[in-house]
C-alpha cells in the first residue's frame, strides 16, 4: 500500500480542510495517509522518510508561506524522493503561486524533488469577509479539484517543475513580511472589557506566543500574523494592532456547494476568480500555467 503523508499548517481551518479532502480521495484510491500538524513537530514517527511520498501544506501569508512552515522544513533530514505543494489562499493572484519558493530552495537543497503545486483559493481570514456565496463556490471548486489532485500524487505525477521568475520575484519581495509580522504582532492587545479569559487565544497559538498571568495578556516576539487569535476569539476582543482595519473575525461556514454563478462574484479581483471557479480538472498551478 502506498503511503503519503501530509505535513500540514492551517491557522483557521482552510488549508486543513483541503488537506482532508486530498486525504478522503487518497484513501479511496488505496493509500495510507496521515495528516501531520506541523505544531505538533517533526520526530521519527513521522519523518518524510517513512512515506513513499509527501505534501507540505500551508496557507499563504505575504505571498510566502509562513515562518513556521519554512521552519519546519529546515528539519527534514536528507531524503531524495518527490513530494507536492498544498496551499490555500484568499485570492487566485498569480503572486501566491511561487509563494513555495523558500520551501522548494530548502527541500531541494536537502534532496527532495517538487512534482507539483495545488492552489486552493477559499475564504480570506484577513483583509475583508468573503460572501457566502463566494464560499460555497469556493467549496464546490475544491471539491470537483481533490480528487484530480489526489490521483496525481498517487501516481507520483508531473515533475521537472521550472518556478517562474517574474512569480519567484514578487514572493521575494514579500518576504518582508515575516519580520513585519513579529513586530506587528507584539503591538496585539486584548480589549478586557470584553475578554472572557477563555484562554483559547493562549492555548491555540502556534508558536506560543501569547501569555496571561490573571490580569494581562502579553503578546510576544514570535507572531507569524497567522490571526487564529483573533479570528477564533468567541467575544471578538483581540486588536491586532495596524492590520484591525482588515481583520476577519469569527469562523465561515464551509461546507455546502454552489454552482459557478458570474454575478456573485465578488468584485476584487474579478477576473482571476472567475477564471478560477470556471477552470476544469485539478489545481496545479502548472496545468493552469499551460492553459494561459
Ligand atoms: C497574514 C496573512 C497574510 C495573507 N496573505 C495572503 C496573500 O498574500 N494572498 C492571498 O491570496 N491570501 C492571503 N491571506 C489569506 C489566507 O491565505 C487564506 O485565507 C487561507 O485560506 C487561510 O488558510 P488557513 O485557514 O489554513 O490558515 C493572508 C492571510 C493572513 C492571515
Amino acid at each position: 500500500m502506498k503511503s503519503v503523508g501530509i505535513y500540514c499548517f492551517s491557522a483557521t481551518g482552510n488549508t486543513l480542510r483541503v488537506c482532508n479532502l486530498i486525504k478522503e480521495q487518497l484513501s479511496g484510491l488505496g493509500a495510507e495517509v496521515k495528516i501531520i500538524k506541523v505544531e505538533d513537530g517533526l520526530n521519527e514517527e513521522n519523518s518524510p522518510l517513512l512515506f513513499d511520498a509527501f505534501a507540505v501544506a500551508y496557507p499563504v501569508h505575504g505571498f510566502n508561506a509562513p515562518q513556521n512552515v519554512i521552519d519546519f522544513v529546515k528539519q527534514f533530514p536528507q531524503g531524495s524522493k518527490g513530494y507536492y505543494i498544498i496551499k490555500s489562499s484568499g485570492e487566485p493572484a498569480p503572486a501566491n503561486r511561487d509563494s513555495s519558493h523558500q520551501i522548494v530552495n530548502i527541500l531541494g537543497k536537502k534532496g527532495y524533488e517538487l512534482m507539483d503545486e495545488f492552489h486552493y483559493v477559499m475564504p480570506y481570514n484577513m483583509i475583508f469577509r468573503h460572501s457566502q456565496d463566494m464560499v460555497d463556490m469556493m467549496w464546490k471548486r475544491a471539491a470537483e479539484a481533490a480528487p484530480y489532485d489526489a490521483k496525481e500524487i498517487f501516481e507520483g505525477g508531473r515533475g521537472e517543475i521550472k518556478q517562474k521568475l517574474r512569480h519567484k520575484f514578487i514572493s521575494r519581495l514579500f518576504t518582508v513580511e515575516h519580520g513585519g509580522m513579529r513586530i506587528i504582532g507584539r503591538g496585539f492587545k486584548v480589549d478586557m472589557e470584553k475578554c472572557i479569559k477563555c484562554g483559547k487565544c493562549v492555548k491555540n497559538c502556534p508558536v506560543h506566543n501569547i501569555t496571561f498571568d490573571g490580569e494581562k495578556f502579553t503578546f510576544g516576539k514570535k507572531c507569524l500574523g497567522c490571526v487564529r487569535c483573533s479570528f477564533n476569539c468567541p467575544v471578538n476582543a483581540i486588536k491586532i494592532s495596524i492590520l484591525e482595519g482588515w481583520k476577519v473575525n469569527g469562523p465561515y461556514k464551509i461546507g455546502e456547494q454552489k454552482e459557478y454563478d458570474e454575478s456573485k462574484v465578488c468584485r476584487y479581483c474579478n477576473k482571476s476568480y472567475k477564471q478560477y471557479f470556471t477552470r476544469t480538472g485539478g489545481n496545479s498551478i502548472y496545468s493552469a500555467d499551460k492553459a494561459e
